[in-house]
């Protein structure tokens, strides 16, 4: 394409679950952030929220299941209960997606099942849909699976671009994000034995 390469911004959806997490009304606690790249910009959200952070470089790893036992060591380490994916672009086995089943949580910028997948706002444009959106899902083995916790739908308008639709998208994930985290992390959402949603009963 003619377009020129935009560099949009980054590790925008960590800010808002950092976000969300801060404000007194929140169930959430971060006590972790962790990449899988040096240097990042999550990484530097995370240090000035004065939150800890770690590395685990997939390239130093041999194996999917070395670099996934190294994330799932940091994890307990810090006695973590509940993990968000935020632009964390690698699969993850099936022995850690079972490990962390119903505590996995997941963002994709399309409106699932529609468009799983790389490049899932570009795939909006080609369907031709007039409706695109996010969603917040726990994690499955199947990627772009599990169960939905939360979604957003956006418009697609005439002369949209990838990159004017996935802003929009991504101003509708800075709230379906922060949403879903507090769902789960309340107790008012959870992942029922048969891979469905369950809501907590109105009292
Ligand atoms: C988001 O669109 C997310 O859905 C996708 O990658 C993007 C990450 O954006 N998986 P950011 O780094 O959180 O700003």
């Amino acid at each position: 394409g003619s377009t020129p390469h935009r560099r949009t911004k980054v590790g925008t959806n960590l800010q808002a679950l950092i976000d969300q997490a801060r404000r007194p009304s929140s169930s959430a606690e971060i006590v972790v952030v962790v990449s899988n790249r040096p240097g990042v910009q999550g990484l530097k959200r995370a240090a000035l929220a004065g939150i800890p952070t770690r590395v685990v470089d997939h390239k130093l790893f041999g194996s999917r299941a070395e670099f996934d036992s190294t994330i799932n060591a940091v994890l307990e380490e810090f006695g973590v209960e509940l993990v968000c994916l935020a632009g964390f672009m690698r699969i993850l086995t099936g022995t850690f997606v079972r490990k962390w089943n119903g505590k996995l949580l997941n963002i994709h910028p399309s409106l699932l099942p529609s468009f799983k997948g790389v490049n899932a706002q570009k795939q909006a444009l080609q369907a031709g849909v007039r409706v695109a959106g996010c969603t917040v899902h726990f994690v499955a083995e199947e990627v772009d699976a599990g169960a939905i916790i939360v979604q957003e739908a956006v418009p697609v308008l005439v002369g949209d671009t990838e990159d004017s639709l996935s802003d929009r998208i991504k101003e509708a994930e800075h709230r379906a994000f922060p949403s879903a985290l507090e769902l789960v992390a309340s107790g008012t959402v959870c992942l029922g034995k048969d891979g469905h949603i369950e809501w907590k009963p109105l009292k």
